[in-house]
């Protein structure tokens, strides 16, 4: 294991679940101490899993302050939460039905609504209503965290969609051509806000991005617009996805 200023890389995918696990409790940890609360926003896809099941082991249980912790997503798919593909499903799965949360303090995004611009529209007055702001008056997160798609794409901010230019909203839907269905998703300016961007990304398939991302910041990527203002991004990576770092 490898370690440089917010960056960690991991022997192997378990290995880095458990490393994304322990800043994650760091960071939730010093947010419920200086300010008795947490505002997190959850990471779907498969990678974050492994990442929530070792939080939820009892391990760890015991040192994240569930009870003061206040869970939002990133992004959501277009599907019911109790859908296999529904990034709330499988963070209920392998996270909180294993652990303390209040469950009053768990914010789905309903990305399946009828009227997904008024479902869009209530979750950022919620996000703002239950966020301290910061600077600009934007929502400040604790934490955000982030898995990377092969093609650079963070939540649902996907390349060529209009989410990535937009400078004003804090989530935002958009139809996701490549691959034929909405999302819902937070934008640019909500993840800049946040004190705390975690990136976790694991596999050989995610080298290459990674590489363009991290060590090249090649501006044609979505995840290289995430640059938190007056926060701090973390990598946790295993070795296959930092192999040409
Ligand atoms: C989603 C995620 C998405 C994910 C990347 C990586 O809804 O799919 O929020 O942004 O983080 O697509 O996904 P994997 O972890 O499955 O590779």
């Amino acid at each position: 294991m490898s370690q440089s200023r917010n960056r960690i890389v991991a022997n192997s995918p378990q290995d880095a679940a458990a490393r994304a696990a322990s800043v994650f409790t760091q960071i939730v940890s010093q947010a419920v101490e200086a300010r008795g609360i947490c505002h997190v926003a959850l990471a779907g896809g498969v990678t974050p899993r492994a990442m929530y099941s070792h939080l939820a082991s009892h391990a760890t249980t015991d040192e994240v302050p569930w009870s003061r912790v206040e869970v939002f997503f990133g992004d959501e798919r277009d599907v019911p939460q109790d859908d296999s593909d529904s990034n709330f499903h499988m963070a209920q799965r392998s996270l909180f039905d294993h652990t303390p949360i209040d469950w009053e303090r768990i914010h789905p995004m309903r990305a399946d609504a009828a009227d997904l611009d008024a479902a869009v529209a209530e979750y950022e007055q919620l996000i703002r209503a239950s966020l301290p702001a910061g600077e600009g008056g934007v929502p400040q997160f604790d934490l955000i965290l982030l898995g990377l798609g092969t093609d650079g794409h963070v939540a649902s901010l996907f390349p060529g969609t209009a989410g990535l230019d937009e400078q004003e909203k804090l989530v935002t839907s958009c139809h996701i051509p490549v691959l034929g269905r909405n999302r819902m998703t937070v934008t640019f300016p909500l993840i800049n806000a946040a004190r705390h961007v975690l990136f976790f990304v694991t596999g050989d398939d995610k080298a290459e991005t990674v590489k363009r991302v991290v060590h090249d910041g090649d501006p044609t990527l979505p995840a290289s617009r995430v640059t938190p203002k007056n926060g701090e991004t973390h990598f946790v990576l295993d070795q296959a996805a930092a192999k040409w770092l």
